[in-house]
């Protein structure tokens, strides 16, 4: 091309801004409710719907009342919900056992929202953090994590929620191998069709806070997470597990956090081609709403900004808690 052609004053890059319709044609990047996965807590009890203080205008909800969020999600025209248990602490040990409970909080969850909403893509983390005493997402002995302890149960979990109807498994734990281990797991327990969207790129962050205290494992955790989630000043080690999850089954994969991380989104986009998400968590949901709530930011410009800024970075859609609230303003438009 010659670069004179585009020279001021005969290239002008304001004409293809001027109006809205312009605007509209030249855009890159759509955002929709397609985009979005909608993570849910959930607690034990009835018609229950509890503030999370660190959330603002997000709510722990009952089996019955998720049902009812799951029914809005497919109204609204988004596609998949995440389910986060709160698991009673009474019921929390060393080794997560209450994962292993076919009648536990998630798979109840998981087979309300199944029977309401049977095309609903239905997400389930593996992992034991909300089951276990210490907080950790595997087992612990002697102030280790246990890798291929973990992955055994992390099989097992699995396993009873695809029973439960999760279509697809959410390995958010980080042991090495447990993609393969789950997907070879599923396949013997003739669960060939769910899906596994592995948290491949996920890093020890400080903005999985507010997650925390919503499913309550903020108070048990003891210590942190580093020895098994990646070093925020890493980007090839992404790579890395990436490749390595894909070739072990992942359909799916998930980059974790979000909006500080959009260089691993496109990296891995770019990469691999694979369908690739992002994680919006619950840290950056609370620094935004915490200025919204100021009126430091616009609410509905903000929110849809961010979730472009996404998709415009690779991601093919965005696990955020504002699914909701995005969905409604976007099919109002
Ligand atoms: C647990 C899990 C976490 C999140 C999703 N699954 C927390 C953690 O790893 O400590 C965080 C999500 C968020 O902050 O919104 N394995």
């Amino acid at each position: 091309m010659d670069p004179t052609l585009g020279r001021y004053p005969t290239s002008r890059m304001r004409r293809t801004r001027s109006t809205d319709n312009i605007r509209r044609l030249v855009a890159e990047t759509r955002l929709g409710p397609q985009d979005f996965i909608w993570p849910l807590f959930i607690k034990d009890g009835e018609a229950l719907r509890e503030p999370v203080a660190s959330m603002p205008g997000v709510e722990r909800l009952s089996v019955d009342q998720v049902a009812d969020e799951a029914r809005r999600a497919e109204d609204l025209g988004i596609p998949a919900i995440a389910l986060f248990p709160m698991t009673d602490p009474a019921k929390k040990d060393a080794t997560g056992s209450e994962a292993l409970n076919p009648d536990n909080l998630v798979c109840r969850a998981t087979r309300a929202v199944r029977d309401a909403c049977p095309e609903m893509v239905i997400l389930c983390d593996a992992a034991l953090d909300p089951y276990t005493d210490h907080g950790h997402d595997g087992v612990l002995r002697e102030g280790k994590i246990l890798n291929d302890e973990t992955v055994e149960l992390l099989k097992r979990q699995a396993v009873l929620q695809a029973e439960a109807g999760c279509d697809t498994i959410s390995p958010s734990d980080m042991m090495d191998g447990r993609i393969g281990a789950i997907r070879a797991a599923l396949d013997a327990a003739g669960h060939q069709e769910v899906r596994i969207i592995s948290y491949a790129a996920k890093y020890a962050s400080a903005f999985y806070g507010p997650f925390r205290e919503a499913v309550g494992s903020a108070a048990a955790l003891v210590g942190d997470k580093r020895t098994y989630q990646m070093d925020p000043a890493n980007t090839d080690e992404a790579l890395r597990e990436v490749a390595k999850d894909l070739d072990e089954g992942a359909d799916m994969v998930m980059v974790k956090p979000g909006m500080p991380y959009l260089d691993i989104v496109r990296r891995v986009k770019d990469a691999f081609g694979a369908p690739t998400y992002a994680y919006h968590v619950s840290g950056e949901y609370a620094m935004l709403m915490g200025a919204i709530e100021n009126g430091w930011l616009d609410r509905e410009r903000t929110i849809l900004e961010t979730l472009l800024c996404f998709k415009r970075a690779g991601a093919d859609g965005v696990l955020t808690y504002f699914a909701r609230e995005a969905a409604e303003i976007l099919t109002r438009r």
